[in-house]
């Protein structure tokens, strides 16, 4: 019986490994090969290869409508514009395509082409699997702050509407806020609102939140929760109307990712900064690199009981409270537009970074280190 099962397992194993090479041989290997002549010397042929999110216009329309610093910049979906890919100068995948599969992807390349991986969206939702996409791509164009072009949900302006690189170089010692600010702020009672479209999510804020609840009520606080995860309703096509409530009634707004991944930080921190509420964050980004000291609570750090806890002592000493504001003597926070083609056609401008010659040659795992436990990838040899 014992020898058997053992020859059984022997032969299971050799079927495995067949079928396994066998697929690894289908996959064809990219052709690699040399640019050929181009027809317009000085257009940038882009070819989107996904849909890219914001882009929409075919042509130069984007780089005219947008006045940016280049306009040599040509965008197309059509894959047969010209009668080989190689005339591109570059091709766009999109990160939810990627993630998705590797299905179709072009058969001939050149070596002086750039392909570009972009997103708008978070690495922990779009893990990318398949081993095809290492080594493939030239420069990535996301929020991860060490992209080849990196981009952030939110900008930073000091008061003098000069916009603040990467080196937020964060005042600490700052003002405090006007008495007339503070008589703004006099009409708030109630603790926390958010506003959720997602109800399980990745990161899994829902959690957070009811645990959050459960600790809030002992101080006879609430999470009220908005939209189709909760009970609460505002705006059905605009959002106004809850960001009126928000500004009118409550004290904090939890700005909370869907999925938790670095450098990612969304524009949902600026419901609370636009609407004079505290925003409590979640989210694996380093705050500090995004948000002014001393004008957020970090809920990840700080967990469910002592989020509450610092909540309550806010609402009940409101000094402590107006401190939150005191960024706004300094700074002034913004909404970006994210996946700006002005500054990719400006990169397809720039002969230093165009004859620089790179690659990702891990992407799977820059885009998101925890890649093989998301993809269920273990390895068994
Ligand atoms: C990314 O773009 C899609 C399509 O435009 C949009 O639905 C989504 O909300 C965007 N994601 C983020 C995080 O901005
Ligand atoms: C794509 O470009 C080719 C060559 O210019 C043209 O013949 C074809 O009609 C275009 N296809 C679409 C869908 O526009
Ligand atoms: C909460 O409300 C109850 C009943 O109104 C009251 O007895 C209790 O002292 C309150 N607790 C706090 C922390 O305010
Ligand atoms: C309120 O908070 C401020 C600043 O943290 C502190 O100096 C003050 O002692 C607090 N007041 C009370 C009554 O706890
Ligand atoms: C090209 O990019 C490099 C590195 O970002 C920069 O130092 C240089 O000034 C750029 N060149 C032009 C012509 O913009
Ligand atoms: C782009 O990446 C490919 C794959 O690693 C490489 O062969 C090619 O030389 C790179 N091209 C540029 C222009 O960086």
């Amino acid at each position: 019986m014992a020898r058997i099962v053992k020859c059984l397992k022997l032969i299971i194993h050799i079927v495995i490994l067949t079928l396994l090479s066998y697929f690894i041989k289908r996959q064809e290997p990219v052709k690699i090969v040399k640019k050929i002549e181009r027809y317009v010397p000085d257009m940038k042929h882009i070819l989107l290869w996904n849909k890219i999110p914001g882009i929409d216009e075919e042509g130069q329309k984007y780089f005219t409508r947008n006045r940016c610093e280049h306009l040599n910049c040509y965008f197309t979906m059509n894959r047969s514009l010209f009668s080989d890919l190689r005339y591109f100068d570059a091709l766009v995948f999109n990160a939810e395509d990627v993630s998705r599969s590797a299905k179709g992807l072009p058969k001939v390349r050149s070596t002086i082409q750039k392909y570009i991986f972009a997103s708008n969206e978070s690495a922990g939702n779009f893990p990318v699997c398949n081993p095809m996409y290492d080594d493939f791509f030239n420069w990535t164009w996301t929020y991860k702050l060490h992209s080849s072009i990196p981009f952030r949900y939110i900008t930073v302006y000091n008061t003098n509407n000069e916009e603040l690189g990467a080196d937020l170089n964060w005042k600490y010692d700052m003002k405090p806020i006007t008495p007339q600010f503070m008589s703004s702020l006099s009409s708030k009672t109630l603790a926390a609102a958010v506003i959720l479209d997602k109800c399980t999510t990745s990161s899994k804020r829902e959690y957070f939140i009811h645990n959050l609840q459960g600790y809030l009520s002992e101080y006879n606080l609430t999470v009220d929760i908005f939209g189709p995860c909760g009970t609460r309703k505002c705006g059905r096509t605009s959002l106004k109307p809850c960001f009126y409530r928000i500004r009118t009634n409550y004290y904090f707004y939890l700005a909370f990712e869907d999925s938790l991944a670095d450098d990612f930080i969304t524009r949902s921190v600026l419901f609370a900064y636009n609407n004079n509420a505290v925003p409590v964050v979640l989210g694996a980004a380093h705050y500090n690199k995004f948000l002014p000291p001393n004008s957020y609570l970090e809920a990840s750090r700080l967990g469910e009981k002592l989020t509450a806890k610092l909540m309550y002592e806010a609402i009940q000493n409101k000094t402590k409270y107006y401190d939150f504001f005191r960024w706004r003597n300094h700074y002034a926070m913004k909404e970006s537009k994210i996946l700006n083609a002005c500054t990719l056609c400006r990169f397809l401008n720039n002969e230093s970074w165009l004859r620089h010659s790179s690659s990702y040659k891990t992407f799977r795992e820059w885009w998101n280190p925890y890649f093989e436990s998301y993809c269920g990838i273990t390895k068994y040899w």
